[in-house]
C-alpha cells in the first residue's frame, strides 16, 4: 500500500486559500494519494512550525503571505529563480537532509499568460505597475520571454529604479515613477500593485493602451478587479485576472513534488465556479 503523502501551505491569514482545493483536484487527476492543508501559522512561529513539518515527514509546504521571506531564509538550498527573486513558495525535503526553496509564482504567471492565454510576449512592450514583492518574484521568468522593452513603474520611484538595476542584466529595464509613462503606449500592462485589495487603482492614462493591449492583474475574486474594470472600460484586446496565475504556481509546486503535470484547465474552471458561489 502506497503511503499518503502530507503537504501543506503556511500563511497567516489563510482562510481563505484555494491551494487544498487545487491541490486535491491535482491528486485526483494523476491518481495519487495525498493530503494538503492549509495552516495558520503565528507571525512569530514560521520557522519553528516548519521545521516541526519537516521533521514529521513533510513531503512539501507552499508559503504564502506574510512568510515568503522567512522561507527563504529557512531554506539551506535556493533555485535560481528562488534567489532573483528574494522569497519562496514552495519547500521540497533533500534526499539527504534539509530543505531546497525555489519560486514558482513567476513561472506561474508567464505559464497563464503563454499557455492558457495565448499571449505571446517576445518582443512585446511592456508596462509593470508596482514595485514590491509580488513584481520581484515575476521579473526573472518574464524577462526570459524576451520582452522588447520593460518598464517597472511605482509610487514609491526608488523601489522600482532598484529592481530595474538588479535584472538589467537580463533584457532592457527601466524603473522610476509613474511619470515615466509620459505618452508612451504598451502592449502588456500587469498590475502588480496591492492597491485593489483597498478598491483603489494606481492613475493611469488610458493613451497607454493600443487596440490589442492586453491588461494583466496578479490578483483575483469573485468579480472583475478596479484595473481589470479601467481596462475593459478603455477597451484593452484582452484582461485577465490571476487566477490563472495561482493554479499555475500551485502545478509547478506539484510537478516539484510529484513530477506529474496535472491539467490546470479543469481546475481553473473549477476555482471560477468556487468563487462564483462564495
Ligand atoms: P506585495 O508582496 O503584494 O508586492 P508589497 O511589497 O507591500 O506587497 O508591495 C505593494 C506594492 O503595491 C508596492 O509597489 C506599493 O507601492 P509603494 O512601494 O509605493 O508602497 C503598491 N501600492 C499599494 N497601494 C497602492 C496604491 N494605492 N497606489 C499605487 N500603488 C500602490
Amino acid at each position: 500500500m502506497t503511503q499518503t503523502k502530507n503537504f501543506a501551505v503556511f500563511g497567516n491569514p489563510i482562510k481563505h486559500s484555494k491551494s487544498p482545493i487545487i491541490h486535491a483536484a491535482f491528486a485526483q487527476q494523476c491518481d495519487l494519494q495525498l493530503q494538503y492543508r492549509a495552516v495558520r501559522v503565528e507571525l512569530d512561529d514560521f520557522a519553528r512550525a516548519a521545521q516541526n513539518f519537516f521533521d514529521s515527514g513533510g513531503a512539501g509546504l507552499n508559503i504564502t503571505v506574510p512568510f515568503k521571506r522567512e522561507a527563504f531564509e529557512f531554506a539551506d538550498k535556493l533555485s535560481d529563480r528562488a534567489l532573483r527573486a528574494g522569497a519562496v513558495n514552495t519547500l521540497t525535503p533533500l534526499p539527504g537532509g534539509g530543505v531546497v526553496g525555489d519560486n514558482t509564482d513567476g513561472i506561474g504567471m508567464v505559464s497563464d499568460m503563454v499557455a492558457n492565454l495565448g499571449w505571446v510576449l517576445r518582443d512585446l512592450r511592456v508596462l509593470i505597475l508596482g514595485a514590491g514583492g509580488a513584481v520581484r518574484g515575476i521579473l526573472e521568468p518574464l524577462l526570459r520571454e524576451r520582452p522588447k522593452e520593460l518598464l517597472i513603474v511605482n509610487r514609491t520611484a526608488e523601489r522600482a529604479q532598484q529592481l530595474a538595476t538588479e535584472f538589467s542584466d537580463l533584457g532592457e529595464v527601466e524603473g522610476g515613477a509613474y511619470s515615466l509613462i509620459g505618452c508612451r503606449q504598451f502592449d502588456l500592462v500587469i498590475n502588480g500593485t496591492s492597491a485593489g485589495l483597498s478598491g483603489e487603482r494606481p492613475d493611469l492614462p488610458s493613451s497607454i493602451l493600443t487596440d490589442h493591449s492586453c491588461c494583466y492583474d496578479m490578483v483575483y475574486g469573485a468579480e472583475p478587479t478596479v484595473f481589470m474594470r479601467w481596462a475593459a472600460h478603455h477597451a484593452a484586446w484582452a484582461v485577465a485576472d490571476g487566477l490563472g496565475m495561482l493554479v499555475e504556481q500551485a502545478g509547478q509546486s506539484f510537478y516539484l513534488w510529484n513530477k506529474m503535470r496535472p491539467e490546470t484547465g479543469p481546475v481553473i474552471q473549477q476555482l471560477r465556479g468556487v468563487l462564483a458561489a462564495a
